[in-house]
């Protein structure tokens, strides 16, 4: 008999065979771990939103450390919440804040760890916008300024990779520039290149303590329904000098992780976010979903779609799940 159509099913016939064939992986290697640090001692505040991840202050943050370094997560993504936040934002570039000193401390006892700053004023400013504001809006290039000094001081921490997040235009020429002048030419920057304004940060606010006072991000983080507009800021950041180019969130935009991989050769990073860990997390504890086989899906998803690499909240119970 004439054979009259595909037997795609011989490639899956047996676990050993399903390996074999096996496309795309998640490694240890791919992960990025956030944390939050904040001032004080002995704090260890978990997150309501977020079971499972905490604000550490210095002492309990060393700790923690040994454990990600255990699991073999190689790099980690910091975010500073420093109690005294005021309207220019300027914990953020004193060479003293708690973020620098996370990050020193990190460096001293780790010097293998890729530390990777977030670079935004969010965090630091009193609105909670993330950059300077004259008359109601955030103004670009007084913005600039101030972003260059924060990537510096973190530079001058110990940062190894700057990521600036807040959005502006020309902050990746502006950080860079920056950099150079200050002698770390040799840091790269990992931008957030395509940034949508999107509801999956709420609870990452909680944590950061970031949630503007008056108003949204709008104005500078990107609209949820475009695309093409993904790839001129993701143009305009190669032309800048972008080392690494970041998508955020990245689940309801994975297609901006395929366009971007086809688009361009840098490496990729998928920025899996707060609300996407809160809502596997919450359905995980009703026992309505099987959490592991959830996480992974969805971050060989990313893997699949174009990405080298996940910035992710799961990152710690991935390494151990894929050390067993
Ligand atoms: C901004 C920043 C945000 C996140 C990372 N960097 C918040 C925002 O833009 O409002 C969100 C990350 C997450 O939701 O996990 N500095």
């Amino acid at each position: 008999m004439a054979q009259s159509f595909d037997r795609h099913r011989r490639l899956r016939k047996s676990a050993a065979m399903r390996n074999l064939v096996r496309e795309n992986h998640v490694r240890v290697e791919d992960l990025i771990y956030p944390l939050f640090v904040v001032e004080g001692t002995g704090i260890k505040n978990e997150i309501p939103s977020m079971p499972g991840v905490y604000q550490l202050s210095l002492d309990t943050l060393a700790e923690e450390m040994k454990e990600i370094v255990a699991l073999g997560i190689q790099a980690v993504l910091m975010f500073g919440v420093p109690t005294h936040k005021d309207a220019c934002g300027t914990e953020a570039y004193n060479d003293d804040a708690i973020t620098q000193q996370a990050m020193r401390l990190i460096k001293e006892a780790h010097p293998e760890m890729i530390v990777i700053a977030d670079t935004c004023l969010c965090e630091y400013t009193d609105h909670g916008h993330c950059g300077v504001i004259h008359e109601g809006e955030v103004v670009n290039d007084e913005t600039l300024k101030l972003l260059g000094q924060t990537a510096v001081s973190q530079a001058k921490a110990g940062a190894d990779i700057i990521a600036p997040s807040n959005m502006m235009d020309g902050f990746v020429i502006a950080i860079r520039e920056a950099l150079d002048e200050a002698g770390f030419e040799h840091i790269p920057i990992m931008s957030y290149a395509v940034k949508y304004a999107s509801a999956f940060y709420g609870p990452f606010r909680d944590a950061a303590g970031s949630t503007p006072q008056f108003g949204d991000r709008k104005s500078y983080q990107m609209d949820a329904a475009n695309a093409r507009e993904g790839l001129r800021e993701a143009a305009s950041d190669v032309k800048e000098g972008a080392d690494f180019l970041i998508v955020k969130p990245g689940l309801a935009f994975m297609d901006m992780v395929l366009r971007l991989r086809e688009n361009f050769n840098l490496p990729i990073v998928a920025y899996n976010v707060s609300a996407e860990y809160s809502m596997v997390k919450a359905a995980a504890l009703n026992g309505w979903i099987d959490e592991e086989r959830i996480v992974m899906e969805t971050l060989v998803g990313f893997k699949r779609a174009g990405a080298d690499m996940i910035i992710t909240y799961h990152a710690k119970d991935v390494a151990k799940w894929l050390a067993r």
